[in-house]
């Protein structure tokens, strides 16, 4: 093992300890110690889920990255296994940027990242030489392999750029052979997807473009993941520098999805549509994995680029991921519903209750608290109503809202007094579709977070919180009067 990895698996051990449990999340990963960006190689590997992460043990703000790594058999109760790959080689030390993880024929493991090569300058600047290489392992320990990079510029098409050409997603095509998707920078035109093949997951060769931008989206694509689901296909990419678009894209740098046919014989993905995947404030580079019974499910890294280093350093950790979220595509959107085995986590019986509120607010006993699955079906009694609130890590000083105007049309989650002490944006409202005031949202808080699916899960809105624990009311507003069911629980 190289002194740099030895070195952060003795460092994250001496400093976990300096977290106590219910300082992080319970049930959304977050680092060990130090900093977290990007899920990596997110797998099912012996039996087990696992997850890495971008991540620097040393400091709770982004650094030379590490691979750090977690398993997990439910998706939700995670257990920290010791940092899987460092920045120690020629090829990569400046940073193991994010990549994938696919079972080897001969049963190990095999994680391809982006090795970043270059001085600290040329890192700094964005000129240093990004290329993709392997390691092999066994589901703990990882070794670089001999012969990387294995895709280097030489692969890239005219017009590509060496230094901006990352984040390879790994599938296995149904004649056995290795595909691979890379984000590429092409300047003028912004991000392509490109596409690599391979007969022995070792040799690769350039395959094509799977989807470009053409300066529609943003500018540099990253994190790309491509796979069939419900009789379609989904890229999933997320776009730096976007420009805002209707309520589309208002994230600087933000995930969309696009839906489309895959011709097989081509190798080609005509894209039919693109959507922003979540609606709120916090979420970026995800990756899927297919579970053993078939569900795709997909983690992305719950936080925005724009506002995820305005923390002091003293903290000792920083950055999480999103719930995993079954996917599904229904009526032309692809749909996210909170992972099924959540529902394992709700205390007690929960709390049912159906009401109306007239100009008024309520709370309900046996509901509050900073972990909470909330149901809510939200109807006009009588004339349409106003606005319909719900209020959650709330006390005195501080609470996070979620308002929606049914005449507008419009959900918004508005985080300004949940305890930031930044002028930064708080607020974010997204378009939903309801049926004349009739609406349907699931609500899932987890002490630092809020991610909330609208209807079927055709819309997500996700914001990170930094709330004291001791805001625990939760209450319910309507400014007019309405018809409200809630199906609620804490949650263990
Ligand atoms: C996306 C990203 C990736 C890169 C990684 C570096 O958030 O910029 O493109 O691999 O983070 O930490």
């Amino acid at each position: 093992m190289s002194e740099a990895l030895d070195r952060a698996r003795e460092y994250e051990l001496l400093h976990e300890r300096e977290i106590a449990p219910e300082e992080r999340p319970a049930f959304h990963l977050s680092p060990r110690v130090g900093w977290m960006n990007d899920p990596n190689g997110f797998s099912y590997y012996k039996g087990q889920y696992h997850m890495f992460y971008q991540y620097y043990p040393y400091d709770s703000h982004w650094g030379p990255m590490h691979w750090g790594h977690a398993v997990s058999t439910d998706l939700l109760r995670w257990e920290y296994l010791p940092a899987a790959l460092a920045p120690d080689t020629d090829c990569d030390g400046g940073g193991v940027f994010s990549g994938s993880a696919v079972t080897l024929p001969d049963g190990r493991q095999m994680l391809m990242y982006t090795g970043v090569a270059g001085t600290k300058r040329e890192i700094e600047s964005g000129r240093a030489i990004q290329t993709q290489c392997l390691a092999f392992g066994d589901g703990r320990d990882y070794e670089k392999y001999a012969g990387n990079p294995v895709i280097d510029a030489s692969c890239l098409p005219e017009g590509g750029s060496p230094y901006d050409f990352r984040d390879p997603k790994m599938w296995r095509a149904p004649d056995g052979s290795w595909r691979m998707a890379a984000a590429d920078d092409f300047p003028g035109e912004g991000g392509r997807i490109l596409l690599f093949r391979s007969d022995d997951a070792l040799r690769w060769t350039y395959a094509g473009v799977l989807a470009e931008n053409s300066n529609r989206i943003g500018r540099m694509w990253e994190c790309p993941d491509f796979f069939p689901l419900d009789g379609t296909h989904v890229l999933l990419a997320s776009a730096q520098d976007m420009l805002p678009r209707g309520f589309e894209y208002h994230n600087g740098n933000g995930t969309f999805y696009m839906l489309g046919d895959f011709d097989p014989a081509a190798e080609r993905f005509t894209p039919s549509c693109d959507y922003a995947a979540d609606y709120g404030i916090d979420f970026y580079a995800p990756q899927t994995v297919l579970t053993p019974d078939g569900r795709r499910v997909m983690i992305g890294w719950m936080q925005n680029w724009d506002t995820c280093n305005l923390h002091t350093r003293t903290r000792p950790w920083f950055g999480q991921m999103s719930l995993p979220r079954e996917l599904s595509v229904k009526n032309g959107r692809l749909c996210q519903a909170p992972l099924r085995e959540l529902e394992q986590l709700r205390a007690g019986a929960g709390v049912h209750e159906r009401l109306a509120i007239e100009n008024g607010e309520i709370s309900l006993p046996g509901l509050t608290g900073r972990k909470a699955d909330i149901s809510l079906e939200i109807e006009p009694d009588g004339e349409l109503y106003h606005k319909f609130s719900l209020f959650f890590a709330k006390n005195s000083d501080y609470h996070t809202g979620l308002s929606f105007r049914p005449r507008e049309s419009t959900l918004k989650i508005d985080r300004k007094f949940s305890g930031s002490r930044r002028a930064i944006i708080h607020q974010r409202r997204a378009l939903v579709r309801h049926d004349a005031g009739a609406l349907r949202l699931r609500v899932i808080l987890d002490r630092f977070s809020a991610e909330i699916f609208v209807g079927n899960g055709e819309q997500v809105l996700s914001a990170t919180i930094d709330t004291p624990p001791e805001a625990e009311g939760i209450s319910f507003r309507a400014d007019g009067r309405v018809k409200l069911k809630v199906d609620g629980w804490t949650l263990a």
